[in-house]
């Protein structure tokens, strides 16, 4: 039995709905065929974005979308862009698969497929191979209103008025394959770029400079002493995988109870992450200004047999749900610095809510997870405080209940309740204070084996139900947790 006192008269700030972001990149199938299909396909599309991947994304009310990448943005030339279709450029994408890459899905697709699905787009400008110039126009060219060489150009090529942008990124992975930059000359590149990213009008533009990979806590250091100033976000990039091993990460649907287990552990260190950058940059910001921006998070499995190793496509099983509902639950204890995250990547690559093959398209198990959890977006985040059962493997243990509350802007309290156990059901034991709950609904999703996952065929394996597994016990609500499950409830 885990017991968990939730203080549901003091909450604690908002969790920010950018937590709920998402990422999408030149890569495999994510923007073409994932979300671009053309105007002339006979799938279903709207200006040539498909309508059911729009549908699926409007319902999770995701708040921003980050593109183009990833490493790709660090050889991205916006202007190849945009104009004619039959004019654009046509490039390698020397990162993903060395494939053709034609430039149909450039800034007006971007920035219209966040005007159909109802998110703020999220722009990563090129620092590795891209001129200052280069990212100055860019920013003009979207939302400078008025006349000017690039709000002209703009306008010939069919927008009349410019784009809000407020997200804007000055590099990706700079320390790696965004110009394996030593942090030092990054800061002073960020400085130098960032400079001119201007406001245009009433535009103004939140810049967030490149971060740390995982556990680099130098490359924070460095650009919090160098550049704080300069910026509003600084970003962290950390995957969980399996076996820690980049050469053979592990299968994303063929794995054991060891790996279940390990998967788990090592997404739980995004907490640790958090905390030492947060202690980091608080030393340079103890007000919290500056947000930390985690815009690559999931899982990074081997991909699937048989597919080209460079389109990072990969299933996604029940433990995808479980690492989603952590990973949240995580973002959401560490709201007042962690104020976007963007889970890699939206449609067929790496951790997706959305695959595709075809006309087909199906909701992963992570999809149902984002769908559960949207009632934090937004919400005031609820302390909490868990006695949870160890889970234990191999020599160690990690906490079997990983939990979060949140009270939304009409009063209703929702708690998420994850069972990170391959096997083992939870009874959780709820001590609500400062209000009295007198009904409870709520939605679970689990599965039958681990391994469980949705294909074309079967794409309703895991699909979310309605959860009725509680009962009161005098005034206590105790909730019954199936192994492997991860449920939100809604407390009246
Ligand atoms: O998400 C896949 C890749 O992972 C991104 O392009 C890069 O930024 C990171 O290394």
């Amino acid at each position: 039995m885990a017991k968990l006192i939730i203080n549901a008269d003091s909450p604690k700030g908002t969790i920010d709905r950018n937590i709920y972001g998402h990422f999408s990149e030149h890569l495999g199938r994510c923007i073409y065929e994932g979300i671009w299909v053309g105007l002339d396909s006979p799938i279903p599309n709207t200006e040539g974005m498909r309508n059911d991947v729009i549908e699926a994304l409007k319902k999770l009310q995701i708040p921003v979308l980050r593109w183009p990448g990833g490493c790709f943005a660090d050889e991205y030339h916006w202007k190849d862009g945009v104009g004619p279709a039959e004019k654009r450029k046509r490039m390698i994408n020397t990162h993903w698969g060395g494939v053709l890459e034609n430039n149909h899905f450039g800034t007006h697709e971007f920035l219209r497929l966040c005007e159909l699905i109802e998110a703020e787009p999220y722009i990563s400008g090129n620092v590795g191979s891209g001129t200052v110039a280069e990212m100055s126009e860019w920013v003009e060219y979207m939302t400078f209103d008025g006349e000017s060489p690039m709000a002209n150009w703009r306008q010939e090529n069919g927008r009349e008025k410019p784009w809000k942008l407020t997200y804007f990124g000055v590099g990706n992975e700079n320390w790696g394959c965004g110009g394996d930059m030593r942090p030092e000359y990054y800061a002073d590149l960020y400085r130098r770029y960032a400079c001119y990213v201007r406001n245009y009008g009433d535009n103004r533009i939140f810049k967030i400079a490149c971060g740390a990979n995982s556990a680099d806590y130098n490359w924070t250091e460095v650009l919090m002493r160098e550049a704080a100033k300069y910026m509003d976000g600084l970003s962290l990039h950390y995957y969980t995988i399996p076996t820690g091993n980049w050469k053979d990460k592990g299968s994303a649907t063929d794995f054991g109870e060891l790996e279940w287990f390990q998967t788990l552990e090592k997404t739980l260190f995004m907490d640790e992450l958090i905390t030492r950058h947060d202690t980091i940059m608080t030393k340079y910001d103890p007000e919290k200004r500056v947000a930390l921006i985690v815009d690559e998070w999931g899982t990074w499995f081997n991909v699937e047999p048989g597919t080209n190793p460079g389109f990072l496509y990969q299933q996604n099983t029940m433990r995808d749900a479980l690492v989603a509902g952590i990973n949240l639950n995580i973002f959401h204890k560490h709201s007042d610095r962690v104020r976007m995250a963007n889970i890699a990547q939206v449609v067929n690559v790496l951790q997706s809510v959305i695959l595709t093959e075809g006309a087909d398209m199906l909701l992963t198990p992570t999809y149902h997870v984002f769908d559960m959890y949207k009632v934090h977006q937004g919400a005031s985040l609820i302390s909490t405080h868990a006695e949870s059962p160890s889970y234990e493997m191999n020599g160690k243990k990690i906490d079997q209940l990983s939990v979060s509350a949140s009270l939304d802007t009409a009063n209703q309290l929702h708690i998420s309740l994850c069972n990170l156990h391959h096997s083992d059901h939870l009874e959780v034991n709820c001590d609500v204070r400062g209000r009295t709950v007198r009904s409870v609904t709520g939605r679970i999703l689990t599965s039958d084996n681990i391994q469980s996952h949705n294909t074309f065929d079967e794409p309703e394996t895991v699909k979310l139900m309605d959860f009725t597994n509680y009962r009161f016990e005098n005034d206590q609500l105790i909730v019954t947790l199936p192994a492997k499950s991860v449920v939100t409830l809604r407390l009246s």
